[in-house]
């Protein structure tokens, strides 16, 4: 008899609500789950996390968990974009605490988050986690670019289910602060490229009503645009409401961020953004800090904005929120564009991230 139970999980409505404390456990268990290579990279608060929950559209959010003793020790969740219309696809994760692995917890967990995808009718499920590089055997993604460890517990985990490698992400770090006059140097020469039609523009958590629009539909064309290998990635679309909802949420949850944006002089459009954001210490922070998105509209693609923006962003991040140690950013194995920019500003290959994806 495994001396474990599996049940569906609903988290606490508010901080200190109904809940609080299997709440605070089920964070835990998330921080430790996501830990690679003993780094936390994506550690947060309970607070923190709860804002993000319940932002996130909480009916489309799915959860499990396993206990031991009544103590959760196993989260398992199935996510689905707030706005699409494709019902049929959900991001899964499955994550045990590692005081509680290779009891069998992991498969049971992802064997009852599998039925009540299904049961849902979330037929196409993508799971996505980093693994550290180990010695041995790998795995070449569909995609034909990047592989994994085999042997990785994930990986194995994955494979022995019956999901596809369907692509392999990068993701790469760079110690802050930069050389600021390495970026400066990076920020003269493409801007010398984009020429005089192209100027900067920065914001923090929100943007500039103006903007708004564009930002919109940038948000909408970036989940299209992106190499995602073999995935099915549904249309993800940001229309001006959801987008200043979005941004409210930032302001709110109090995340370090710094954007910039390309402006198009002639048609006075934005064409391109950047983002950067770090969690600060008092939410859970540790110091690192991630590369959100970066998009160039297709018009105005070959002009320098990929670099130009995001040298500069790196460089006005390091000045108005110090404190930070890294900033990693994750970019398609497949993806040479972004990863030139990223490797001529000197990000270094961290860790990989498998993305797998499964037909109920
Ligand atoms: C992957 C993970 C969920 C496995 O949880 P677990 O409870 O330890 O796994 P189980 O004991 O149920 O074992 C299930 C399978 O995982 C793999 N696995 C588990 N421990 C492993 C280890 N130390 N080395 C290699 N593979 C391992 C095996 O395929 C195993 O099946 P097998 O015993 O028939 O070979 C856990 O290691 C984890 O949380 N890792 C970090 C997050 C992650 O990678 N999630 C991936 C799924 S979305």
């Amino acid at each position: 008899m495994p001396d474990f139970t599996i049940e569906p999980y609903r988290w606490p409505k508010a901080v200190g609500h109904e809940g609080w404390d299997d709440w605070v456990h089920f964070a835990e268990v998330r921080n430790a789950g996501l830990a690679v290579g003993g780094e936390h990279l994506q550690d947060c608060s309970p607070e923190f996390l709860l804002g993000d929950w319940n932002d996130a559209g909480e009916a489309r959010q799915l959860a499990l968990v396993a206990r031991r003793d009544g103590e959760i020790v196993a989260i398992a969740n199935s996510g689905q974009d707030p706005a699409t219309e494709d019902l049929a696809f959900s991001y899964i994760r499955v994550l045990v605490h590692p005081n509680h692995r290779g009891l069998g917890i992991g498969a049971a967990l992802l064997d009852a988050l599998e039925a009540l995808c299904l049961a849902e009718g979330r037929t196409t499920v993508v799971a996505e986690f980093e693994v550290a590089d180990e010695p041995g055997p790998t795995i070449a993604a569909a995609s034909g670019a990047g592989a994994v460890p085999a042997g990785a517990p994930g990986v194995r985990l994955a494979l022995s289910r019956g999901y596809a490698l369907e692509q392999v992400d990068r993701t790469s770090r760079i110690a802050l602060p930069v050389s600021a006059a390495l970026l400066a140097e990076a920020v003269a020469t493409a801007a010398a490229k984009a020429g005089a039609d192209y100027r900067l523009v920065f914001w923090q958590a929100d943007a500039p009503a103006q903007w708004h629009e564009d930002l919109a539909r940038m948000y909408t064309l970036m989940t299209q645009d992106a190499p995602t290998g073999g995935v099915a990635m549904p249309e993800m679309p940001w229309s001006v409401d959801r987008l200043v909802d979005e941004l409210a949420h930032r302001v709110g949850q109090g995340m370090d961020w710094s954007v910039a944006g390309a402006v198009h002089e002639p048609s006075g459009r934005l064409v391109g953004l950047t983002e950067l954001a770090g969690l600060p210490a008092d939410s859970g922070g540790t110091g690192y800090a991630s590369q959100y998105w970066t998009y160039v509209d297709r018009a105005h693609r070959g002009h320098a904005l990929g670099m130009l923006m995001k040298a500069a962003n790196l460089l006005r991040f390091q000045v108005e929120h110090p404190g930070y140690h890294f900033v990693t950013t994750q970019n398609a194995e497949e993806n040479r564009h972004m990863l030139d920019i990223n490797e001529a500003l000197g990000f270094e290959p961290f860790l990989a991230q498998a993305v797998f994806q499964k037909r109920l």
